[in-house]
């Protein structure tokens, strides 16, 4: 097994030695109630974004059975390793077990299918991707519906990690770990099987820090990364509030680096691996040039200081699936609770209120 720190070693001395990118679909199949995710990342874009995130430094590259793209990150990362820019043991491979694969008989089958698409002996990290396990019907389908329902089955996800256990013991992934799992479904995988999970991959972003999650994985050894990190920003709705907003505008003119610059170093001087998606060139290389500069601790107090909102990627049609992770109702309510306290607290210089965001939005952008 990988130890438990390489994500986050050298970060700050050697910069080729970390960060991400890629992955990020959006599944059609179900129409509005496809998973909410940063768009596809597919052909020809996608290998260009690899290879110019391989010659910028990254190291560290996230996709999943899910995305679609294994063969063509595969096939870009192995054009790089024979132009001579980079070796094997030199990259750091993510990838993750989809929930239509969650059946323990079908764990190491579905994982050599990913390591043939990928063209590489061994993954190094192969994470499961969410706790609920979808019906298998064929490999091609991801979203098995019946009507409006996505049909699920009841495989305990303890027996799936299991399986991904033996992945180890053969050789076919160095490390192994979760996504998009709570405190309690990590505390029963520790207590009952044998290993530990390395990674918990979960949605964290300025507006969505899930500050009790990332504690206890620090407590417990486990590296914590941070998808959508940014918030999945988008420019013709200037959506999220914060990334848009008066107060980034002044830390961006501050430090002279973008705000995807400064949420990154906030990210990783809170302790998180980010893996932004990246597909533009320019946004690639933003991405990595954040390790020479710092934030003050006033300018990261106001960041910690942006109101909770709720998480981006839901997968709402699965919520009443008895290992569903995520409380909705009660993030919901604890942000309503937050903001209400909030009120009461003199209001921070740099944030102002979402309604007030959303004015000055308008005013400045349109
Ligand atoms: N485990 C899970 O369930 C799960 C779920 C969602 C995502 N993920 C992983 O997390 C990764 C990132 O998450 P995400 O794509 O949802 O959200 P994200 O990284 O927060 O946002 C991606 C968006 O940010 C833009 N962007 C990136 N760098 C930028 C920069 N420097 N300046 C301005 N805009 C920038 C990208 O634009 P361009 O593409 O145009 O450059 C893209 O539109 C995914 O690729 C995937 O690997 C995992």
């Amino acid at each position: 097994m990988i130890p438990a720190d390489f994500l986050t070693s050298n970060i700050v001395e050697d910069n080729s030695q970390v960060a991400v990118i890629l992955g990020g679909n959006q599944n059609t199949q179900c129409g509005e109630k496809a998973l909410l995710m940063a768009p596809k990342l597919r052909g020809y874009q996608c290998s260009a974004a690899v290879h110019c995130a391989i010659e910028t430094g990254f190291r560290h590259f996230d996709t999943a059975y899910y995305y679609e793209n294994e063969k063509e990150i595969g096939e870009a990362l192995r054009t790089q390793i024979k132009m001579g820019n980079i070796s094997r043991e030199n990259i750091f491979l993510t990838t993750k077990l989809w929930n239509t694969h969650h059946d323990p008989r079908d764990v190491r089958r579905i994982c050599e299918k990913q390591l043939e698409l990928l063209g590489f002996s061994y993954i190094d990290l192969y994470l499961m991707h969410f706790p609920v396990g979808y019906k298998y019907v064929c490999d091609e389908i991801l979203m098995p519906m019946s009507g409006d329902e996505l049909q699920t089955v009841e495989i305990d996800y303890l027996d799936t990690w299991r399986a991904m256990e033996n992945l180890v013991k053969l050789g076919m992934v160095r490390s192994i770990g979760l996504s998009n799992f709570n405190m309690e479904q990590i505390q029963r995988i520790i207590q009952c099987s044998s290993s530990k999970p390395v990674v918990n991959q979960v949605e964290i972003w300025p507006g969505f820090l899930q500050k009790d999650l990332v504690d206890y994985c620090r407590y417990n050894g486990i590296i914590v990364t941070a998808f959508s990190p940014l918030g999945q920003p988008n420019r013709k709705n200037h959506c999220p509030v914060y990334f848009f907003s008066e107060g980034m505008k002044r830390l961006v003119k501050k430090y002279k680096r973008s705000a995807s610059q400064i949420v990154l170093r906030y990210l990783i001087d809170y302790g998180v691996v980010p893996i932004p998606k990246a597909a533009n060139p320019i946004h690639i290389k933003e991405n990595l040039n954040i390790f020479d500069f710092k934030l003050d601790e006033a300018d990261t107090r106001l960041l910690r200081g942006i109101k909770p909102k709720s998480r981006i990627v839901k997968y709402e049609i699965v919520k009443d699936h008895m290992f569903y992770p995520f409380e909705l109702l009660k993030e919901n309510n604890e942000e309503s609770e937050v903001k209400d306290s909030q009120t009461k607290e003199p209001k921070l210089p740099y944030f102002p209120s979402e309604e007030e965001e959303e004015k000055e939005n308008h005013e400045n952008y349109e």
